[in-house]
């Protein structure tokens, strides 16, 4: 099934330029999805599950099996909803695709975790330009259900309301955050380096290469820094943050960042494959494939 949204503007955010719709809310067409719409969620959840068996945090793997997501069809929202609202008190709401800023902070704040009713196409399994379901439910609602991280997410939105108040450069500062953690973040468990972000749970070439390619940094999470850095949003990340816990990313986040906001003001951003001296390097990377240009 075709999405048919209007497109009303085009934003420079997750995944490169992109429509945002003005459409609010829409309920899940449920009924509405085609076979291989089906299909194409069997396959990448199939295709996913296997890869991320020891990549993936098992905070990560325990929470998506809790939540009760399978091969066999897409998830309605409405079955996952009870299962969510009891573990953290978050809930599914369907949209057409990437919301306004503000939209989207307010909705995060309320948790009500906005999802992109429509699935790619078969031919568009390994990349889509745009957040599509299987990015957004395989990738970003499983660790809603886990307390400490469903905090973060609530914290990110009050977090972004504020930063869109004080302004643009406030909001690149926090973005970078929301880039380097939620969406491409690595954790460290005893046995390893492991995968939280979204942005890498729902791709099987990046899963791949965060871990085990030398080409990417590996670095040791640090507020600052990660405020600081560019990133790409076309290709595979030069460099990939590791936190030790959901609670340090808790921790880290607490403090009102509207004196950083003006601290990071006067401070040139960092490059994004750049390695610094007060780095916490776990892999320096070699870089190899890097492409020079493209604005980070
Ligand atoms: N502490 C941040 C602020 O004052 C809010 C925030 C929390 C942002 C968690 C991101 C993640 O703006
Ligand atoms: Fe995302």
């Amino acid at each position: 099934m075709n999405a048919t949204p209007k497109r009303v503007e085009h934003q420079l955010t997750d995944k490169g330029y992109v429509p945002v719709y003005t459409t609010a809310v829409v309920e899940q067409p449920w009924d509405n999805y085609t076979d291989e719409d089906h299909a194409v969620w069997a396959t990448l959840f199939e295709r996913q599950r296997e890869v991320l068996k020891g990549r993936a945090s098992d905070e990560f793997l325990a929470s998506q099996e809790a939540m009760g997501m399978t091969p066999d069809r897409i998830p309605k929202f409405s079955d996952l909803n009870p299962i969510l609202r009891e573990a953290t008190g978050w809930e599914l709401i369907g949209v057409e695709g990437l919301l306004p800023e503000l939209d989207f902070f307010d909705h995060l704040a309320n948790r009500r975790f906005p999802v992109t009713w429509w699935i790619r196409k078969p031919d568009q399994l390994d990349y889509l330009s745009e957040p599509d379901l299987f990015h957004d439910l395989f990738g970003h609602v499983p660790l809603l259900m886990n307390p400490v991280f469903a905090d973060y997410m609530a914290a990110y939105g009050r977090g972004g309301v504020k930063a869109h108040g004080i302004g643009p450069e406030a909001l690149v500062n926090l973005t970078r955050l929301y880039w380097y953690t939620v969406e491409f973040g690595l954790i460290r468990q005893p046995d390893g380096l492991r995968i939280y972000g979204s942005g890498i749970v729902s791709s099987k070439g990046e899963s791949i290469h965060c871990l085990e390619s030398d080409a990417p940094n590996r670095i040791g999470f640090d507020l600052e820094r990660v405020m600081r850095t560019r990133y790409r949003i076309d290709t595979y990340q030069k460099t990939y943050f590791v936190i030790d816990s959901y609670e340090q990313l808790m921790e880290a986040t607490g403090p009102d960042f509207a004196p950083i906001y003006e601290k990071l003001a006067r401070l040139e951003s960092i490059p994004a494959g750049d390695v610094l001296e007060s780095d916490a390097v776990f892999n320096k990377g070699t870089g190899e494939g890097w492409l020079d240009e493209g604005g980070d």
